[in-house]
């Protein structure tokens, strides 16, 4: 297991909250931050802010080459081909919204279908319905069966002339479910489809390799890896980012502007109009680092041991239901407790200090799914302990004890 040390790294889990200890289990919905991450922040804006690609002067230039740093940084930690192919965003949804209306928009014709997934975050469907409502096309859903795995094996059914596209995510945050991914990928490219995939629960918690997944785009946001929120990457092979439209005009996008003819700058630039989030690209690079100096491997498996033993220990108590059982899961523990409503329980953990996430998680069709209105979620990073995972089930025992 990972050194209980880590801890210290993080200042905010380094607190009492309600006369007891922090025990921080909603890292899937954002982790918390590393001092070299908010330092990374706060030295920015102490010694080198300045705008990117512009100055001649030395702080511009200092700037733009931290910048440009993280993209290589990226570029190598997701092993892609290229920084070039390697896009700065807001997180994981602008880089879904980017790619239905720059890649996929342009070549929906009506009765055309999108395939996602039953166990699709919000932002990986809300994207697909409004470019098929505008274009008259379809989305189809991949169903999952009651264990939350992807009925794979169906896919190749559901893949015919019309199917233009497909999107799925690599870990669901509301399961864990880890889907094989490379195999969706190669069953996409043998029947010429481009596939996108969503990488916002994944990258912090199992190694991702583009050359191996193979996926023509892959997104994630930093917020979630331990940096900033309003940063995230979206990863496009480049051929593809090559051809398509800018997703917004500006500054920075452009090579030459007339009123006549504006001239596109070449990718990543092309994509990356204005001023763009200069800190939060800093410190990502710096959370990058950090996750590279523990090992994503160690951080795996940490987190697998977490998982494993959370699982089993509140399996043991009466009234647990976990939803979720893939055989291969990463981070996130869902369940309901008979009688207790979900929210009830995160309201009484977080009086024992232990922060959980209750509700739908923005995956509403999940819940309907099971048939559920929301699940309680612990979800493991970095940081956790055993320690952490003891306190968790003991809160989930009182919670019970309060309800009788
Ligand atoms: N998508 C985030 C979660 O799963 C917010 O909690």
């Amino acid at each position: 297991m990972i050194d209980r040390k880590i801890k210290s790294d993080f200042p905010t889990l380094d607190q009492k909250i309600n006369g007891k200890q922090l025990v921080y289990l909603d890292n899937a919905a954002t982790t918390q931050k590393p001092y070299t991450v908010i330092e990374a922040v706060d030295k920015y804006y102490k010694n080198t802010n300045s705008n990117i690609h512009r100055g001649v002067h030395t702080l511009s230039q200092k700037a733009t080459e931290k910048y440009e740093n993280t993209r290589l940084k990226i570029a190598n930690f997701i092993n892609s081909d290229s920084e070039k192919e390697i896009i700065f965003v807001r997180g994981a949804t602008e880089a879904i919204n980017l790619v239905a209306n720059c890649y996929v928009r342009p070549l929906l014709n009506s009765n055309d279908e999108i395939i996602i997934s039953q166990m699709e975050h919000h932002a990986n469907i809300v994207p697909w319905q409004m470019v098929c409502e505008e274009k008259k096309a379809k989305l189809k859903i991949l169903p999952m069966n009651q264990n939350g795995e992807l009925l794979v094996d169906e896919l190749e059914n559901m893949i015919n002339k019309n199917t233009k596209f497909i999107s799925m995510n690599h870990v669901s945050n509301s399961l864990g479910t880890i889907n094989p991914i490379k195999k969706i990928v190669q069953l996409a490219h043998k029947n010429k489809i481009k596939i996108m995939v969503d990488g916002a629960q994944a990258v912090q918690h199992i190694p991702v390799n583009m050359k191996e997944i193979g996926a023509d785009f892959y997104c994630f946001s930093g917020h979630k890896l331990y940096a900033p929120t309003g940063i995230g990457v979206l990863y496009g092979k480049k051929e593809l980012l090559d051809e398509m439209p800018p997703y917004q005009g500006g500054g920075d996008m452009i090579k030459s502007v007339t009123f006549e003819k504006t001239v596109y700058n070449e990718v990543p630039q092309k994509f990356e109009a204005g001023t763009p989030n200069i800190s939060g690209v800093i410190a990502l690079g710096t959370a990058i680092d950090y996750i590279i100096n523990i090992g994503i491997e160690n951080i795996a498996k940490h987190e697998d041991e977490l998982l494993k033993y959370a699982t089993k220990e509140i399996s043991k108590i009466k009234g647990i239901k976990i939803i979720g059982n893939a055989q291969n899961k990463a981070s996130v523990l869902s369940f309901t407790i008979e009688g207790i409503h979900p929210h009830d329980v995160g309201t009484i953990m977080d009086s024992e200090g232990v922060a959980i996430r209750a509700g739908k998680h923005c995956t509403d069709p999940v819940m309907d799914f099971y048939c559920i209105p929301a699940t309680a979620r612990a979800s493991f990073a970095i940081y956790n302990t055993k320690n952490d995972v003891d306190k968790f089930v003991n809160s989930v025992k009182k919670t019970i004890e309060v309800f009788g």
